[in-house]
Parts: structure tokens; sequence; C-alpha cells
């Protein structure tokens, strides 16, 4: 096959990836643990060019970035690598949640174009070593592999994979207060996070601390555990963010508002926890029977979706959303 169409869902950390301990093959400073969603997908396409002398990338219907291009590049770089090809591809992606925004457009980008770059370039991978090609990518986009919980391992290239974990049903509303593309990158905030924030050590430590306390919340299957370590774990992500120098803050004056109206609804026995990743939008936690009542209650906000778990990357036919054979 030397075109294949692939799509993947985004996933919203639950126990937060911040900070890499090699930058180039992305592996992260501690494990991790996240849900995939199912809405808001990427559907991106391969196509090999044996006579073009670079690799092209279009993005949301229009030429993508130069940056943008070469992250695409440089991680084509490494299949070509895996496949022993020289072949140049045509690459055409699009995400239904907004780019760069907090919405983990990169996971879901770079599972998709793993899925697809694999199956174009006739490699043959499990889902873990999809997993860990994806990683290469956008260090989130290891966890879009798997479906529903997914814990990504720290530890060096072989054993740094994401897999799936059991734990309590959930469902997710997502409050999208802005869909503008972030000032700062997450790349580029985790660098400066590593390299300023006096309070990364501990970051470190308390990551570790928060993933072991998560596992053991989630083979429990309670709720009520696993979203206390989200919401407290959440907020300490983003009091390192805000400690760089110079700083960086990605909530905004409305995401602040929505953590404070999840705290409100909690002591009215609405029992939910926000979180949010690198971006002004924010995802609440709740169990499904209170889901509805969630959603409600955060209109008003910005524009709000009720989503649950949903499937880890696959091959789909070109120019349909369902997924093959
Ligand atoms: P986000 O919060 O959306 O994950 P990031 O800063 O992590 O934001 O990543 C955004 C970058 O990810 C984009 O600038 C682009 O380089 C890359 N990206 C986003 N969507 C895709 C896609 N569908 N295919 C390839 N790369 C993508
Ligand atoms: C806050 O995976 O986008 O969403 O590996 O540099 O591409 P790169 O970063 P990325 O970082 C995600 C950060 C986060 C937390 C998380 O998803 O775990
Ligand atoms: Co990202």
């Amino acid at each position: 096959m030397t075109t294949a169409t692939a799509r993947a869902f985004p996933n919203i950390a639950l126990v937060k990836y911040w900070g890499k301990q090699d930058e180039d093959l992305i592996l992260p400073v501690a494990g991790s643990l996240s849900l995939t969603l199912d809405a808001f997908p990427t559907t991106t396409t391969v196509a090999l060019d044996a006579g073009a002398r670079s690799d092209a990338f279009a993005l949301n219907g229009a030429e993508a970035s130069s940056d943008a291009t070469r992250r695409v590049t440089r991680f084509l770089d490494r299949v070509r690598e895996l496949a022993g090809s020289e072949a140049r591809a045509v690459v055409t992606s699009t995400n239904e949640a907004p780019t760069g925004a907090g919405l983990a457009s990169s996971a879901s980008g770079f599972a998709a174009l793993a899925t697809a770059a694999a199956a174009a370039y006739g490699l043959d991978l499990d889902r873990r070593d999809l997993s860990r090609l994806a990683r290469r990518g956008s260090g989130s986009a290891s966890r879009s592999l798997v479906d529903g919980l997914a814990v990504w391992h720290a530890g060096d290239d072989a054993h740094s994979y994401a897999e799936g974990v059991s734990g309590p049903d959930m469902r997710m509303v997502i409050v999208t207060v802005d869909t503008a593309q972030k000032a700062v990158s997450s790349r580029a905030a985790m660098r400066r996070s590593a390299l300023t924030s006096p309070f990364f050590p501990a970051w470190i430590s308390s990551t570790e601390e928060s993933l072991a306390a998560m596992l053991e919340a989630c083979a429990a299957d309670d709720f009520t555990r696993v979203g206390r370590i989200t919401e407290t774990h959440a907020l300490r992500m983003h009091a390192v963010i805000q400690s760089c120098d110079p700083p960086i803050r990605y909530l905004a004056p409305t995401s602040v508002a929505v953590f404070d109206a999840v705290a409100a609804l909690r002591d009215q026995g609405l029992e939910a926890y926000a979180t949010a990743d690198a971006g002004p939008n924010v995802a609440v936690i709740v169990r499904p029977d209170q889901a509805e009542d969630l959603r409600d209650a955060l209109q008003g906000f910005g524009s709000v979706r009720l989503v649950g778990a949903g499937a880890g990357a696959q091959l789909v036919a070109p120019d349909s959303a369902a997924p093959m054979g």
C-alpha cells in the first residue's frame, strides 16, 4: 500500500506529561495517564510520491506552516529509516479540534500520522510499536494509540509506550473557551519549565507520586480518588508553567471560572473534577449518570461538549469515517 488513511482521537491527560528527559527520542521525565476521547478526531492521509524531493503537508485545507511541515518531515524521516525507504510523501490532515489550543491536536495528529505512515511505507508494527513511533512525533500521541484510559510509561526507548488500564467508567465535558493557537507551544513551554522553573524537580517527584496513586485509584475503580488526583495534579502543572522565566500562563480568566464552578457544583452534590492541558480549554470528568447535568451546568462558559472514552488510532478507508475490516 503506498497510500493510507488513518483516524485518531485526542486524549486528555489526568496525570500530565510535562518535561522530557530526552528531547530527541521524546522520553518523558515521568509517566502519565489519559483518557482517549470519542470526539474531535484527526483524519490523515499519507501518499508516497517517489518523484518528489520534499514532503508536502496540508493541514485543515491549507498548506501548513514551515514549522509544522518540518516537524512532519522529521517524523517521516524516522519512518523512512525504519522502512529503508527514501520516498517523500504528501500528507493531508484535518483536525476536528482546534489546532494548538490545548485540546491535544498534536496527540491525535501524530497518532493518525504514525498509523497512516506505517501502512503507507509498508511497516508491520504492533500497537506497542506504533505507540513508540507516534511518541517520536509528539509525546502525548503515544497515548492516542490506546482505547480509553492509557498509561504511558517513562523509561528507555524500548519501554516508553502507552497501554490500556482499566478504571472507573466516566465521561468528560469539554469546555472550549478559546480556539486560538497558543502563543507558546507545549514543546517550548515544557522545555522552559525544565530550564527555568525552580519547582521543576518537585514537579517530577510529585508526578511520579500522582501516577502511582492514580493507578491505585483506577485499579480500585474509585472515581472520587481519580478525580481528586486529576484536579490537584492539573493545578500543580499550571503552577510550574506560571513559575517559568519569562512566565507562561495558559489558563484564561474563564478557565479559572470553570474550575471554580466545578468546585461549587461538587459542594451541591454534582461530583466532577476539572483539568486543563497546555491551553485555556477545560476538561471536566464526571460519573456517567451525572454527565448531562454537568454539561447543562457549564453552558455559558464556552462551547460545551459531552464526550466519552474512544478508540485508539486506526486505519480507515479513504474518504470514509468507517474503520477498515
Ligand atoms: P496541542 O495542545 O493542540 O496539542 P501543541 O503545541 O502540542 O498543541 O501542538 C501543536 C502542533 O502540533 C501544531 O503546531 C503542529 O505542528 C502539530 N500538529 C497539530 N495537528 C497536526 C496534525 N493533524 N498532523 C501533524 N501535526 C499536527
Ligand atoms: C499539557 O505531547 O504536546 O497536554 O511531546 O513536545 O509534542 P510534545 O508535547 P505534547 O505535550 C502535552 C502536554 C500536556 C499534558 C499531556 O498531554 O500529558
Ligand atoms: Co500537544
